[in-house]
């Protein structure tokens, strides 16, 4: 494959032709589009949203989205969806190993997996959570999310996504963003991929506001990298394509490739970022800030401060606080936590919490460092420490995590997971 082109920054106004000549110049729909191309708008938002929240794309395309054959449900296998009342919700400290990796040829959709949910996708609250475990590519399959858009955290094998508007490469250590609606197939290149996808109901991700912080620092616009045009000319075969829609699978085929789009232009569109750009803030002298300083991407509610969903990372980083308990402290939130690992270690778990793993806190429910992660930090040495090698995540939502009834009945389930807090020791001498 050519080297991929990307353009850089996040939710800006692009324009780009895979052919010379494709993108009308001065409008967007011409009597006759160039090229004998039809014109086709995406609306990710209502026609009347601010220009701040706006996002729509103007696609110049071989055919129109609409001709193909009705769908049909099929099988929504492991995917769950709204309402998440399979079974009732613990405020039990939860948490789970990998996933294992498919044994017979499976492809992304094929290999999804939900994990947990909230909110309800037909008020355009909360969010789902999957697992992908795959070990085949999509060929003549082809995949999009009406419910949400997907954000993917790859932690096992680099992906191509090929989309309607380009093509993206994604490695563990990087996310990609697929706006909802946008078709979609996976390519595998290596012979396994696994990754976290969080399908956010809500308002877009956008990068959160810096307040005191200032023009930059945390992730920076420019970093984000949204492909150029690329199109799929085939039309010799039959084209599947598998609709998420108001929690269900359907399925239509399609004569031709619906990745056919040789020009578009505006800001509705996948992007990818390194998460090693991360400008990561901390403290530098005592005590450490909120989580929240580490928030890569928000989607905010219609409640001030108050996301539907927060993407927060821990990269690498130094801890030089001085006289401070430097792991996260024990706590208790109004918000719910959802963690996973794409690799190393987590500083506030010693063991049990592994790459590819999980865990889940929900709503008031105690958790903290485990108690040999405890005894350690209460007397380590406060010389500076370089955390290397770690890249851990979580999505924190606004409404209780409800897990599937898969996620409390699967063997990877750790079901002592709370005995790793269990050895703390009274330490009280009044
Ligand atoms: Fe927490």
């Amino acid at each position: 494959m050519p080297q991929l082109k990307y353009f850089s920054g996040f939710g800006n106004e692009f324009a780009t032709e895979a052919h010379p000549g494709a993108l009308p110049v001065g409008q967007n729909s011409p009597q006759k589009a160039p090229l004998g191309l039809y014109t086709e708008q995406l609306s990710g938002s209502p026609f009347t949203a601010p220009r701040l929240l706006n996002r729509r794309t103007w696609t110049y395309r071989i055919r129109p989205s609409v001709m193909h054959k009705p769908y049909e449900r099929i099988a929504n296998a492991m995917v769950r969806s709204t309402p998440f009342n399979e079974v009732e919700t613990t405020p039990s400290q939860l948490r789970w190993d990998p996933l294992p990796l498919p044994t017979t040829p499976t492809d992304f959709i094929d290999g999804l997996t939900t994990l947990a949910g909230n909110g309800d996708l037909t008020m355009h609250s909360g969010v789902a959570i999957h697992i992908y475990a795959a070990t085949k590519s999509m060929t003549d399959r082809f995949f999009y999310s009406a419910d949400g858009e997907l954000l993917f955290v790859p932690q096992l094998g680099r992906l191509t996504l090929h989309t309607e508007l380009g093509i993206l490469d994604i490695n563990p250590g990087e996310i990609a963003l697929v706006p909802r609606g946008i078709k979609f197939r996976v390519e595998l290149l290596d012979p396994q991929a696994r990754g976290y996808l969080l399908e956010n109901y809500g308002a877009h991700f956008r990068l959160p506001e810096l307040g005191a912080i200032g023009a930059n620092g945390l992730a920076n616009s420019r970093d984000f990298h949204t492909p150029h045009a690329a199109y799929d000319d085939r039309d010799n075969g039959t084209f599947q394509v598998v609709a998420k829609f108001q929690g269900n699978l359907w399925a239509t085929d399609f004569d031709h490739s619906p990745l056919d789009v040789v020009a578009w232009h505006g800001n509705y569109a996948p992007c990818k970022y390194d998460l090693a750009r991360f400008n990561c803030i901390n403290s530098v002298n005592f005590d450490h800030p909120d989580p929240s300083i580490y928030t890569v991407l928000t989607s905010p509610s219609e409640i001030p401060g108050t996301a539907n969903v927060d993407f927060a990372i821990f990269p690498p980083r130094w801890l030089v606080a001085e006289h401070t308990f430097r792991p996260p402290w024990f706590h208790r939130n109004f918000m719910n936590e959802f963690m996973g690992l794409v690799k190393g270690e987590y500083d506030a778990k010693a063991e049990g919490f592994v790459p590819g793993g999980a865990s889940l806190h929900n709503c008031m429910s105690g958790h903290g460092p485990d108690a040999e992660t405890f005894d350690r930090a209460s007397k380590a040495e406060l010389k500076p420490v370089k955390l290397e090698g770690t890249l851990a995540f979580m999505f924190e939502t606004r409404f209780v995590c409800r897990p599937t009834k898969f996620a409390m009945d699967t063997a990877a389930r750790q079901h002592e997971y709370y005995t790793c807090w269990q050895t703390l020791k009274k330490n009280f001498k009044p």
